[in-house]
């Protein structure tokens, strides 16, 4: 398969480094000299790192590990909202490219055939209050054919589709189509023009859910996201609570999603 759809600005500029720490670091040490839209992309990580200070296995030769700066006028309390845009492109490029079904688990895990094949890591800079920069980390398993035993629910691309995947082909079809949704959430600076996309690929709709809120755990049925990109679950004595992704996590309750 041919890169056949290119992006127009976003990963105008590329680096590539076969190996590195962490291509979040990078971006975040290269910051002021990359321009927006820069992407770095490694073919190994020896410090990968994934949300809530977990570890991102990044070995070399078979996955995608980069990241993407972005510089935009936008208000820090809805930084969060690019990791579900970032999402709904990489399910959208699996789909393109592979002809798998993935799925979205709220907030920042794709899912193929209820196995994580990508996870997501945006980490935000400010300056006083305003925003300097964006990094959204996204890390593909795409070609890997074993996994850790403690990695149960881990999988990759190929194992799901039985196929070699082309990295270069889905990095750049990724690229484009978070361009696309990116250019309209620049302008509405809401995500109600992707709501109806994103839950239809969000697996955890409708489902029995755990919600590890710092707070105390509770159990809720998803009822899908709002324009902000809260996920809103139901509780059994009737009433709705909106999770916001950065305080807490969503765990199915029987499974992984
Ligand atoms: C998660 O699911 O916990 C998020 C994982 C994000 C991993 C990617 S790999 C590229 C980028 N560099 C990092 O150190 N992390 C992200």
């Amino acid at each position: 398969m041919n890169i056949t759809k290119k992006s127009k600005w976003i990963g105008g500029s590329i680096i590539y480094k076969e190996s590195t720490d962490s291509t979040n670091l990078d971006a975040t040490r290269m910051s002021d000299r990359l321009p927006d839209g820069a992407v770095i992309v490694a073919d190994s990580q020896t410090a990968g790192s994934g949300r809530r200070g977990r570890t991102w296995v990044s070995p070399a030769g078979d996955n995608l590990y980069f990241s993407l700066l972005l510089k935009p006028d936008l208000e820090p309390r809805n930084a969060a909202m690019l990791t579900l845009v970032m999402a709904l492109a990489v399910a959208r490029a699996v789909k393109e490219t592979c002809g798998a079904q993935a799925m979205i688990k709220w907030p920042n895990d794709i899912v193929v055939q209820g196995k994580k094949i990508c996870g997501i890591l945006t980490q935000m800079q400010l300056k006083g209050t305003d925003m300097e920069h964006v990094i959204i980390g996204v890390g593909i398993n795409v070609n890997q054919s074993r996994f850790e035993t403690g990695l149960k629910y881990a999988s990759s691309l190929q194992r799901e589709t039985g196929k070699v995947q082309d990295r270069a082909v889905l990095l750049a079809e990724v690229l484009y189509q978070f361009e696309v949704l990116y250019e309209q959430f620049l302008v509405e600076q809401s995500l109600e023009f992707m709501h109806s996309d994103y839950e239809k690929c969000l697996v955890n709709l409708g489902r029995e859910v755990q919600i590890l809120d710092p707070k105390g755990a509770y159990e809720a049925v998803a009822l899908g996201i709002n324009e902000i990109g809260e996920l809103v679950v139901g509780k059994s004595d009737g009433s709705t609570e909106t999770v916001y992704a950065g305080e807490v996590s969503v765990r199915g309750l029987f499974g992984y999603v």
